[in-house]
């Protein structure tokens, strides 16, 4: 367990001593782990953002998975680390201790080891919310191999654009994964996206379904047949701080999605930290992520923060409304949950089934609620802080991106003020800062712009897998400072609040989507000519896609269309990327160098047509009323073909 933030006093100490001087900040936190060989003197940072070139605990060496086993088993050996909540309320669930862990994670290490893998591989990791996807990411770390997880919803052709960039060697899996009342035919998927790589030499299958799946030979192996006769010790990789943990793929405004890359040592000094301050974890307390591990959320929340500071966290398979809408409330009594962190999405999505399905449960274990992956409405908020807080617990609303690899902005639980639909405070080492069009530092309250950080914290990006350019264009060529992309607001109090995404990414249910990557999986559909994609705000969702595109008919009802179009994007990307509204359009407004005016194309879809600016200089502008004119026929166009 780390030195936690005791008070606001001590808080506000901290924040200053931390902008004051940083490394001897920061060097204090990475003290308190345990580092083969501490980084060289005077080096707890090197950094340039020009590069961008950052180096955390310099030379330091160390295995992250050394810090969550080998300097806690003699402290918290037979405490839970994983509670595993099975999709099937009616299956037992598993409890796994840290003893048990640390030999499942040595014996997949073992195991890889035994299937060639070594330091620097790439691993691909495409499996449900089971226990052994936490082992796999382990023991990946373990051996020095680079993870890459790859959330279980998306399709094949995306699993192979990720296969092909980080050149996978392994493929983790499973049979197939149970969600609400489905099972998800995953094996299958994996094999379809093979067929479009050649980098992958092993796929390991882990048995969860018991669906009959095809085993390639030579190729595909069980889980068990490897780990069964491995052994249980297992001496980890010795890594340097700077060596890379894992990549994770997300979404930007370009088509392709990037591999975010995050290091050993400064990823694990900040999310510990932040995990136990933020949420203010006690040694015997139940803490309960309901994120996936496909997502950054998973990484830093479910598995790397907690169980590095020792903590006992929940891992669920299943989904919040099956069997019925109570399941998350249901889970919270069963374990007597301490710290519950989810989305706004969710949040909403269990609002609107009103107060029955939440008011048998009692909930009085609950300290502290969280809340991440995009901006919470008040009234969510308000729901939230009532219903499931019970009106004892503070919600931290936590800022954060994949790129950033853990929390930056948000409440200390109990220790800072909450403010609804505020994420309030930049934690002790983070110095955020707000921007005009042009870069210049707005200072002193009351501003909005464009939100930035200007000095380096240990969890920062690197590089984004294979193309530096990218990430140095992406984040820090704009301002020479690494720029979030999100906008934001400094309130008279200096609470922050995220205004949202300033690039062309769409946040759908806390997921990123770049407009331009839908926009590529919609052209892929033979009769599409070209296409437009925005956000529009969501009631649950926060917000929704919305496609404007224009068809060569061929002779296909329009409802048929938008429905292809919409299979299309589920199979090219996977089913959360499925527009909600496809309308199909006699042309996009266009400036006259041919760029689309997407302003214009967000008044239309959320019916706000009244004033659309002036639209003389298009370079044809008669297209807009046509387009609004035909507006009318889209719910018709987009009724599901299944249903009257
Ligand atoms: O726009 C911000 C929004 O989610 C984006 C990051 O998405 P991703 O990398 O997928 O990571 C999500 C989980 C950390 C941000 O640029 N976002 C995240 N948290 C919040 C938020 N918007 C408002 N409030 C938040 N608490």
């Amino acid at each position: 367990m780390l030195a936690k933030i005791t008070n606001l006093y001590d808080y506000i100490q901290k924040y200053h001593n931390s902008i004051q001087h940083p490394e001897d900040f920061w060097a204090g936190i990475a003290e308190q782990f345990f580092w083969r060989k501490k980084w060289d003197k005077n080096k707890v940072v090197e950094w340039d953002f020009d590069g961008p070139d950052v180096k955390w605990f310099v030379n330091g060496k160390l295995n992250i998975t050394e810090n969550i086993f080998e300097r806690n088993l003699y402290t918290h050996g037979n405490k839970t680390a994983i509670i595993w909540e099975p999709n099937d309320p009616n299956e037992k669930g598993r409890r796994i201790s840290y003893k048990e862990l640390y030999e499942m994670v040595c014996k997949f290490s073992n195991a890889l080891e035994q299937q060639g893998v070594k330091k620097g591989d790439r691993i691909i990791i495409y499996m449900p919310m089971i226990p052994e996807a936490a082992v796999a990411m382990l023991a990946c770390a373990r051996v020095g191999a680079v993870h890459s997880v790859v959330f279980a919803g998306f399709s094949a052709a995306s699993l192979a654009d990720r296969i092909n960039d980080c050149k996978a060697k392994v493929v983790i899996t499973s049979d197939g994964n149970f969600r609400g009342s489905k099972s998800i035919p995953v094996k299958f998927v994996v094999d379809e996206a093979l067929d479009f790589t050649e980098s992958v030499e092993t796929v390991i299958v882990c048995k969860r379904t018991g669906d009959n799946v095809n085993m390639v030979s030579g190729r595909d192996i069980w889980w068990n047949d490897i780990v069964d006769p491995a052994g249980s010790k297992h001496e980890a990789a010795e890594m340097d701080s700077e060596d890379m943990l894992f990549i994770l793929y997300t979404s930007g405004s370009t088509g392709k999605p990037k591999g975010v890359v995050h290091s050993c040592g400064g990823y694990m000094v900040y999310t510990a930290y932040s995990f136990c301050n933020v949420f203010q974890y006690s040694a015997d307390d139940i803490y309960w992520c309901t994120a996936d591990i496909g997502w950054i959320t998973g990484h830093s929340y479910i598995i790397y923060g907690p169980l590095l500071v020792g903590a006992t966290t929940v891992m669920f398979e299943g989904i919040p409304t099956y069997p019925h809408p109570g399941r998350f409330w249901e889970i919270v009594d069963k374990y007597n949950v301490n710290q519950f962190y989810t989305a706004p999405t969710a949040i909403r999505a269990l609002q609107a089934y009103g107060q029955e399905p939440i008011k048998s449960f009692v909930m009085e274990s609950l300290k502290v609620i969280g809340t991440v992956g995009e901006p919470i409405n008040e009234e969510a908020w308000h729901w939230y802080h009532a219903h499931v807080g019970k009106g004892k617990c503070p919600i931290v609303d936590t800022w954060w991106q994949t790129e950033t690899g853990g929390i930056l902005i948000s409440p200390i639980a109990g220790i800072t003020p909450t403010k609804p639909s505020y994420a309030t405070l930049p934690l002790p080492g983070i110095q955020p800062v707000i921007v005009d069009k042009d870069g210049n530092e707005l200072k002193g309250n009351s501003v909005e712009g464009n939100l930035c950080i200007k000095y380096p914290w240990p969890a920062m990006i690197r590089t984004t897998y294979g193309d530096h350019d990218r990430c140095r264009e992406t984040y820090f060529s704009k301002y020479g400072i690494y720029f979030t992309g999100d906008s934001a607001r400094r309130d008279e109090d200096g609470y922050y609040r995220i205004m949202g995404r300033v690039d062309d990414v769409i946040n759908v249910s806390g997921h990123r989507m770049g407009t331009a990557e839908i926009e590529n999986a919609i052209n892929e559909h033979p009769r599409v000519v070209e296409s437009a994609v925005i956000g529009f705000p969501h009631d649950i969702k926060g917000e929704a896609i919305y496609a404007f595109t224009i068809c060569d008919m061929d002779g296909r009802t329009r409802r048929n269309l938008t429905n292809e179009i919409k299979a299309t994007v589920g199979k090219i990307i996977g089913p959360i990327a499925k527009p909600d509204i496809v309308q199909i359009v006699p042309g996009l407004p266009k400036t006259r160098s041919g760029k689309i005016m997407r302003r214009i194309l967000k008044k239309i879809a959320v019916d706000d047509t009244d004033d659309l600016g002036d639209i003389s200089t298009l370079l044809n502008p008669e297209v807009v009323q046509e387009i609004i004119d035909e507006r009318e026929l889209v719910s018709d166009d987009n009724r599901p073909l299944d249903k009257k």
